[in-house]
């Protein structure tokens, strides 16, 4: 049977600033996605990860469905008249559009979807990350579907030696999608020198190469290109397919014990390590730090059980501590260097116009005499 997974998620608010949306914000999209998508859906789950909102849905109509996406945006508008009546920050933050138009895609709210046959077991995983953008899962997804080292499947799990199709975006080009295909392992390179870099290049999608099922699919959005200035980092939303042709679950997760510096936290302007958290937690520290959940799913003909909560087990707790100092480290130098981002990914916010005040001030020293001769 061919189901399609689409989750669709948005910031509509939240409490004290970017922490967390309130409960009945959260009542209020759950509430409108049952009412609304009775003939829709066959199931769905509804959670947060920090300030965003993500509604996980399962259907038969495909992806980019014009109904499936109007009753996420239209769940999401509801939500932010509660948002307004409380007193949310940022109500309606995510909906850069005055009005729906047919897709959600490109108007503010980040899309994950992927339409397969349904395997007669289908584990699959759901990761939700704030304050952060879209390249956060780079090095992850390399190390689990490129890297023996991170995933003895590779070597031991025969259909997995013929290795996965990488698809890459250029997420700065803002007039269509500018993506690029490349196969692990003969391309590893190649990906490297893509993924290195993380606010440009973006992993779209990796798909088996034994078999041609679509293992990931993430949500690529940056919401500075749709709205021409800063408004909020990306959170990107991702689905993970595991077992069997693809990555085992503690191959896909094991990477997240790096806790690797991304873009993000404070002002969505800095460098700070991603850390793993328990499903609905909110953010703190700095506006952060960066945070990833994952819930775990099984499915049978769309029904979705129960969520597990990945990073909930205790192991977890270690890589917290380890990313705290790590981001405890990082915000002892400030501004400085590498602590903030660099200057193209800083070019939608205010410090534009303060460079370029500072720039009239600038002047050039006239040459003194005894420099002119000294050689
Ligand atoms: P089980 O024997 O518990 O099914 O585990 C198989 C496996 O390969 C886990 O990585
Ligand atoms: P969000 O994108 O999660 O709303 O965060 C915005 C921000 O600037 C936090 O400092
Ligand atoms: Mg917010
Ligand atoms: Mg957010």
């Amino acid at each position: 049977m061919d189901i399609t997974l689409s989750i669709i998620k948005a910031d509509i608010g939240s409490i004290g600033g970017h922490i967390s949306p309130s409960q009945r914000l959260l009542e209020t999209v759950r509430a409108q996605v049952t009412e609304h998508g009775k003939a829709l859906l066959i199931d769905s789950y509804i959670s947060h990860t920090g300030d965003d909102i993500a509604i996980l849905m399962t259907h038969k109509r495909g992806v980019g469905d014009g109904a499936i996406h109007k009753l996420a945006w239209e769940a999401f508008m509801a939500g932010t008249e509660v948002a307004r009546k409380q007193g949310l920050y940022g109500a309606g933050q995510d909906l850069l559009k005055e009005a729906f138009s047919g897709n959600v895609r490109g108007m503010g709210p980040a899309v994950a979807e992927m339409e397969f046959e349904e395997r007669p077991n289908e584990p699959f995983l759901f990761f939700a990350a704030d304050k952060t953008d879209p390249g956060c899962y780079n090095l992850a997804l390399y190390l689990a579907f490129a890297d023996p080292m991170n995933t003895p499947g590779l070597m031991l799990s025969p259909p997995m030696d013929k290795g996965f199709r990488f698809v890459i975006m250029d997420v700065s080009n803002t007039e269509g999608d500018r993506v690029i295909e490349l196969n692990a392992p003969e391309d590893l390179y190649d990906i490297a020198t893509l993924l290195r870099n993380p606010e440009r290049y973006v992993i779209e999608s990796i798909w088996s190469r034994a078999d041609g099922g679509q293992a990931v699919s993430l949500s690529t959005s940056r919401l500075h290109n749709i709205a021409g200035k800063y408004t909020g980092k990306d959170d990107p939303v991702m689905l993970v397919r595991v077992q069997k042709t693809f990555p085992a679950t503690g191959e896909i997760v094991a990477p997240y014990a790096v806790g690797p510096y991304v873009a993000g936290a404070m002002r969505g302007s800095h460098q700070m390590p991603l850390m793993p958290v328990q499903l609905n937690s909110g953010i703190s520290y700095f506006d952060g730090p960066p945070v990833v959940s994952c819930a775990a799913f099984a499915m049978h003909e769309g029904i979705l059980t129960e969520a597990v909560d990945v990073f909930a087990h205790p192991f977890w707790d270690t890589v917290r501590d380890s990313v705290s100092r790590k981001a405890l480290d990082m915000r002892r130098q400030g501004f400085f260097g590498a602590a903030m981002l660099p200057m193209d990914e800083l070019e939608y916010t205010g410090i534009v116009e303060k460079l370029e005040a500072l720039d009239t001030r600038f002047v050039i020293r006239e040459k003194h005499n005894d420099m002119d001769t000294a050689d």
